[in-house]
């Protein structure tokens, strides 16, 4: 079901996103801000709605803050629509999937979306640590799948990590960096490895940091206030993992320790009992800082 009607300049590039959790949603806003029309969808069509909720608040706030103008944020907002159909996916240039890190989710979604899009369409996923070509094998067009890996929060970072499968056409690869210039992101190449570039480094660091915790060593904003104030990192780890969410950066562990056994991915006790007791960080309000809202998004 179409929720928002859109307008449809010739010029402008349709870029769709699958799955609108943390991730999808800044990067709607990625693409709908860089002048594409952007179509959010998710199997649970209430976050679809949601996602452009969020967005909305987003934009507001980049106004308030004069990053943006009140006419650019109604023109982004305006080129934005949410669906719960998949159908509705048949006329995009790319799509973007940030569905959960599983890979069977990520397979059966390549399967589905395979039946419905242009035969010229690029697919991207934005996973953090599977690899694309395995990925790409899933679908019937493995030379038509690419990693796209933006960094959270995708609607405030450049950096996009730019991977080819074995099978993707170089073409495939170049347009896909194309788009990402022409959104406004900093595309960097990077080989079809578990983690890419950034993940190497940021999933042993958080874990790290878990691990302290777990031990007694230091209370979290202390953790976060060393590594801030010595290292210069923008936000502590135990804030990161909180952004991120818990469960996601559960996901990410065991994915990627499954590939690579090595014990800095390994996912630490301490993660796996804090995302069964429900506290998944921003977005459920307790993670290992306690939070009075919710959303994970700032301008
Ligand atoms: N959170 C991060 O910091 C981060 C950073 C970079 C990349 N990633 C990657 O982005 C992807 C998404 O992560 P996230 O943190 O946004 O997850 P999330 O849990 O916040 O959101 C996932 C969304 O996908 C939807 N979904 C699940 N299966 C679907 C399907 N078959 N079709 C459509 N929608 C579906 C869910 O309903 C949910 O809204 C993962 O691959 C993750 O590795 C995450």
């Amino acid at each position: 079901m179409r929720c928002r009607a859109v307008s449809n300049k010739p010029s402008e590039k349709t870029v769709a996103v699958v799955g609108t959790g943390t991730m999808g949603t800044g990067i709607a806003i990625v693409a709908a801000r860089g002048g594409a029309k952007t179509i959010v969808f998710d199997v649970d069509g209430s976050r679809a709605h949601a996602a452009i909720e969020q967005m909305g608040r987003f934009l507001r706030r980049s106004v308030e803050l004069g990053r943006t103008t009140n006419e650019a944020g109604v023109e982004t907002l305006r080129r934005t629509a949410a669906t719960s159909s998949i159908q509705d996916l048949a006329e995009a240039d790319l799509i973007i999937e940030a569905v959960f890190e599983d890979i069977q989710t990520k397979a059966d979604l390549f399967k589905s979306l395979d039946e419905v899009i242009r035969p010229d369409a690029i697919i991207a996923s934005n996973t953090s640590t599977l690899s694309i070509t395995q990925l790409a094998s899933a679908s019937r067009h493995p030379n038509r799948v690419v990693g796209l890996h933006f960094c959270l929060p995708a609607q405030l970072m450049k950096l996009v990590e730019v991977t080819p499968g074995l099978l993707t056409d170089d073409s495939v690869v170049q347009r896909a960096e194309d788009i990402c210039t022409a959104l406004g992101q900093i595309p960097v190449r990077t080989k079809d490895t578990p983690g890419f570039i950034l993940n190497r480094f940021v999933i042993p660091i958080n874990n790290h940091a878990i691990r302290l915790v777990e031990k007694g060593v230091a209370l979290p904003d202390d953790i976060d206030r060393a590594i801030r104030g010595a290292l210069r990192f923008p936000m502590g780890p135990l804030q990161l993992v909180d952004l991120v969410g818990l469960d996601t950066q559960l996901r990410l562990c065991e994915a990627f320790y499954s590939v690579t056994h090595d014990p800095r991915h390994d996912c630490p006790p301490l993660l796996r009992q804090m995302v069964a007791a429900g506290h998944l960080g921003k977005k459920s309000g307790q993670g290992f800082y306690r939070y009075t809202s919710t959303g994970t998004f700032g301008a």
